[in-house]
This record gives structure tokens, sequence and C-alpha cells, in this order.
């Protein structure tokens, strides 16, 4: 099995498999950094963010560093030629002779897997829309693997914006994919799951959701709290986001009825969802959650390039 030259643009494009392989690789990164600070030597990331990020662009950054590469890229389309109107393929053709590897992060659905189409190089997807992110994806595993012990076993709950939430479809898809994870969906009734996510998930015999309005009622059965901000930029109009943007606020009080090793997760960034009096709480783990996310764009990138 080898993952060289391959592109990510939804989880589901790994086996099993070879998404194990991606999480020991970055367990042996977490236990001796030093070792891999040469490995993609010459190398060179190339970042194509059309998109807002910190996390995501900063931290692959920090992982083609902490291997001795190096980086290239824009963090917004407005300094790159898409501002006069060049298509993604023409770009990627491009920079597929100036890099190794790139991630692209982009408003549009699919417009990661259409310039993996015409890349010489493995293309990440980044962020796609309300669509995918598979790297957070990774993030999230890697973190539940470390602080859980076990991918399978777990009652889930997502709570915030489903509906816009890529994270969120990227890792309740994958979650479904280990045996034995059970879901708990919480948000406003405007910005429940997906349909066609909801599908894919019933293909499990053994597939078991429940569908709520109220996080505090089932809040003392849950194993892992997966919370996200409503996605502002993907409301059609202002009032609406208004309306539903404080839904859920996780404080110190509504913990008290939860599991003392259930973990809060959160992709980050936090708006309003998780009061700051919840950061100090040892169940907090978005912070940690957030480090690991370099630990597995390692891991990623190595078996990409080929060189572990
Ligand atoms: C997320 C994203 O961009 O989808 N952020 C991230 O990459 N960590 C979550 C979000 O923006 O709410």
């Amino acid at each position: 099995m080898s993952l060289k030259g391959k592109h990510l643009i939804d989880p589901g494009d790994f086996t099993l498999t070879e998404l194990n392989s991606i999480f020991q690789l970055a367990e042996k990164i977490i236990e001796n950094r030093e070792d891999f600070s040469e490995i993609c030597k010459g190398k060179i990331l190339a970042t194509l963010f059309y998109e807002p990020s910190t996390r995501t662009r900063l931290s692959f950054e920090a992982a083609m560093l902490r291997m001795g590469g190096k980086v290239l890229g824009f963090s917004d389309a407005n300094v790159s030629s898409a501002a006069k109107g060049e298509s993604i393929a023409d770009t990627i053709r491009v920079i597929s002779s100036y890099s190794d590897i790139a991630v692209i992060r982009h408003p549009k659905e699919g417009a990661p897997k259409l310039a993996s189409k015409y890349s010489a190089i493995p293309v990440i997807n980044g962020g796609d829309g309300g669509h995918q992110h598979p790297t957070q994806t990774l993030t999230d595993l890697l973190t539940i693997k470390r602080l859980k012990g076990s991918l399978s076993g777990h009652r889930v709950a997502f709570c915030g914006d489903l509906k816009f939430g890529r994270t969120v479809h990227s890792l309740i898809k994958t979650l479904s994919r280990y045996p034995d994870n059970k879901f708990v969906l919480i948000s406003p009734n405007e910005l429940r799951l997906p349909e066609q996510i909801k599908e894919i998930l019933k293909k499990d015999p053994n597939f078991e959701i429940v569908e709520t309005e109220d996080l505090e009622s089932v809040l003392d059965s849950i194993d892992i709290l997966y919370m996200t901000r409503i996605q502002k930029e993907r409301f059609f109009n202002e009032a609406d986001y208004v309306r539903l943007k404080d839904s859920y606020i996780l404080d110190k009080n509504k913990l008290k009825s939860a599991k003392k090793d259930m973990l809060i997760m959160h992709p980050l960034p936090r708006v309003n969802e998780i009061a700051y009096d919840v950061d100090d709480d040892p169940r907090a783990v978005y912070f940690k959650q957030a480090e690991y996310g370099v630990y597995a764009r390692m891991a990623l990138m190595a078996l990409l390039l080929g060189v572990n």
C-alpha cells in the first residue's frame, strides 16, 4: 500500500488502512519530531487559499517547514491571477511546475477536485465551500485516537451548523466507517445535516442517529461533543444569521451533567458557541486538537510525497 502521488479531496478517497497509516506515522512524529525534521528537504508546498484561513494554512506551512521543506503561495484570491479571471485548471498546471504538493481552499464546492484533474502533483482539499474538509477530519480523528484510544464505539454529538459545516460533513462520514459509532445531531431545524449525508450514513446496518434541537437534554449521554460555529459566510441573508448565531452556547454550568471523560472538540475558530470559562476544563481539547493538526498534516504530506 502506498499513498505516494495520490490526491486527498474527500476522506472517502482513502481506505481505512490508508487512514490508519497516516495516524500511525503522525503518532511516530509526535513521539520523536526530530527524526522527521529533514525528510522534506528540497520539497516545496504550494498553499492556494481563495478563502480565509488561519489554522489550516498555517498548520500546513508549519508542517512543511518542520519537515525541512519550503512553502510558497497566496492567502487571498485578490492577490492571485484569479482576480484577472484565470481558471483553477490553468493555475494548478503552472503551480505543478513550481512545487511538489499543493493544498487548495476554495469557496466553490468541487474546485479542488477539478484542480486535481489538471495537476501533475498531489492536490489536497483544504476546504471547499460547505462541502468537505478532509484534513480537519484527519486532525479530529488523530485527536480522538490519542485521547480516547480508539476510533470506534463512541457516541458522538455534533452541535451547531450541521448544514453548512464542512468539518462535520467530512468527520461524520468518516467516523461512520469505523464500527459502533453512534451519532447525536444537535442543530436548529434550519441547519440540520443534509439529507444526502444521512443517506450515506444509513448504508451502515447498525446506523443510529438521534436528532434534537436541545443540547442540554442529551449532554449526559455523550462521549465526544463536537461544537461548531454558525457558518456566517454561507448564509444568503444577514437576518437569518443574526437570529441563529447564538443558538448554542456551551458554558461551565451546562457541563455539570456531562460525562467526566467527555471530549469537547471544535475545529475553531470559535465565535460565541463555547464560553471562555470552559477553556480550563480538562475535557476541553480544542487547542490540543489544533496542535495535532500539524502532525496529521506532516504525516499526510510525507506519505503523499513518498518521503516517509
Ligand atoms: C473550519 C473550516 O474552515 O471549515 N476551520 C478550520 O479549518 N479549522 C471551521 C470553521 O470555519 O468554522
